[in-house]
């Protein structure tokens, strides 16, 4: 058994909360003790008293919380402030974004706290019910094209009416990952024509099947990384990527962008030039502003017009669905927790390849989600990043069973 806190979330304006009623029961039943900080889910429209009846208790101090529990459990990046509270050789989960939270990740392994990273599970089938990315992703996708619908003064089916017949609007989207994927199937069942640009070539049918049209750049690079992520392009490349979209993104009502690099800044894909030259009163919505945005003029948390386009660089847009992404996020930290559980006893096992990493079919090695633990960084990439030396026996060696990045596809939307 373990004690589990659950934080009201920090920063002020974020929504979300990490547990659900249901959640709570689930953990509960599995032999935790559960406390859940007053309050923390009034911005997913969780009451105290919901969390209570489902067997938690109330904590109204979070100094307390975070002081006495096993494993708080949260969705933000915990502070500094935070970890120092925490007993030594507890837990955290939480997204940590390691990179760029270096000093946080050299404090958790100095406190001894074992740090789950959702922000790092595999890409792996197994690992598709923890994906908190890819439930996250998938909302800000919805949202996205909702947003754009909003923003554009125009309607996006086609219709037609004695007054005359209104064509669909023209969406392009720009990066066919999960939000992308998302934002296509939102899009089409609105009634709007979409195109759509990836550099992975194996997007094509996936973008194909959900009945939009897809944007080829021919090429002979090899554009996937390990783990199903795109490249860094050549310039060759981009220029000709460049090329070839200029004309779809000029004639666009609205743009969707979504294209993002492990460990880059968004790379830019919609120059100044381009958005002087659409329509006034077309829309982009930039999902990438966080890191930088793909439109050379997204403002980051910010809606902005720029030559008549309303380009919005909104941060965090699952935050806005707070009721799903909480439902989403709370799920997926339960089967975190869940797995590490057996017969009522919590603990990490190194040996399982979504806590402590393994390798593909074809033998490549890939990290878990565990970045701290007994006062070490397990991941390879973040000990390069704190100049640490690599770890004499590197965890695991051989995971028990992988399977090769999936497709996170949704299902076609019926018309
Ligand atoms: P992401 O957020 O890193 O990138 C979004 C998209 O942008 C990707 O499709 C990428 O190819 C594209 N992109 C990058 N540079 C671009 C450029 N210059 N022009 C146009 N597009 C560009 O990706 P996300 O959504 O996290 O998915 C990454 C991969 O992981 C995908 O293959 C996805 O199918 C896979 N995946 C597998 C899962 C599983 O098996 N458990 C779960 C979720 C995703």
């Amino acid at each position: 058994m373990a004690a589990i806190f659950f934080p009201k979330e920090h920063p002020p304006g974020e929504k979300r909360v990490a547990a659900t009623p249901d959640t709570v029961k689930k953990l509960v039943k599995e032999g935790h003790s559960v406390s859940v900080q007053t309050g923390a889910g009034e911005g997913a429209f969780y009451a105290d008293r919901e969390y209570v009846e489902a067997g938690a208790l109330l904590e109204p101090e979070p100094q307390k919380g975070w002081g006495t529990a096993d494993i708080v459990v949260q969705l933000n990046v915990p502070m500094a402030s935070q970890i120092s509270q925490m007993k030594q050789g507890a837990s955290v989960v939480s997204f940590l974004w390691a990179f760029d939270n270096l000093e946080i990740v050299k404090l958790l392994a100095e406190r001894k706290i074992s740090a789950f990273a959702m922000d790092a599970v595999p890409r792996t089938t197994r690992a598709q019910k923890d994906d908190a990315l890819t439930s996250q992703a998938s909302l800000a996708g919805y949202k996205a094209v909702i947003l754009a619908a909003l923003h554009l003064a125009k309607i996006f089916p086609m219709q037609m009416t004695a007054a005359g017949t209104i064509r669909p609007a023209k969406v392009v989207i720009i990066g066919a990952g999960v939000a992308g994927l998302q934002a296509i199937a939102t899009a089409k069942r609105l009634g709007a024509i979409v195109e759509v640009s990836d550099v992975r070539p194996e997007v094509k049918e996936q973008v194909q099947s959900l009945g939009a049209t897809y944007i080829e750049v021919k090429s002979d690079e090899s554009l996937t990384a390990v783990g199903g992520y795109a490249k860094e392009q050549s310039e060759e490349f981009k220029r000709k990527q460049a090329e070839v979209l200029r004309a779809h993104l000029i004639a666009a009502d609205a743009i969707i962008t979504t294209a993002l690099i492990p460990y880059r800044p968004a790379p830019k894909l919609i120059a100044a030039d381009v958005v002087q030259a659409m329509r006034p009163g077309s829309v982009i919505v930039d999902l990438a502003a966080q890191r930088g945005g793909n439109c050379e003029l997204t403002e980051s948390g910010k809606t902005v017009v720029k030559h008549g386009i309303t380009i919005v660089g909104e941060l965090e847009l699952a935050n806005t669905v707070a009721v799903h992404a909480s439902d989403q996020y709370a799920k997926n930290v339960q089967n975190v927790l869940s797995d590490a559980t057996k017969k009522g006893v919590f603990g990490w096992d190194l040996s399982d390849d979504i806590v402590g990493g393994g390798k593909t079919k074809d033998g490549q090695a890939y990290p878990g989600a565990l970045i701290t633990h007994n006062g070490e960084v397990l991941h390879p990439k973040v000990r390069e990043a704190l100049k640490l030396p690599p770890l004499a026996t590197p965890a695991p060696v051989e995971p028990p069973k992988t399977e090769a990045p999936a497709s996170a596809a949704p299902v076609a939307p019926k018309s």
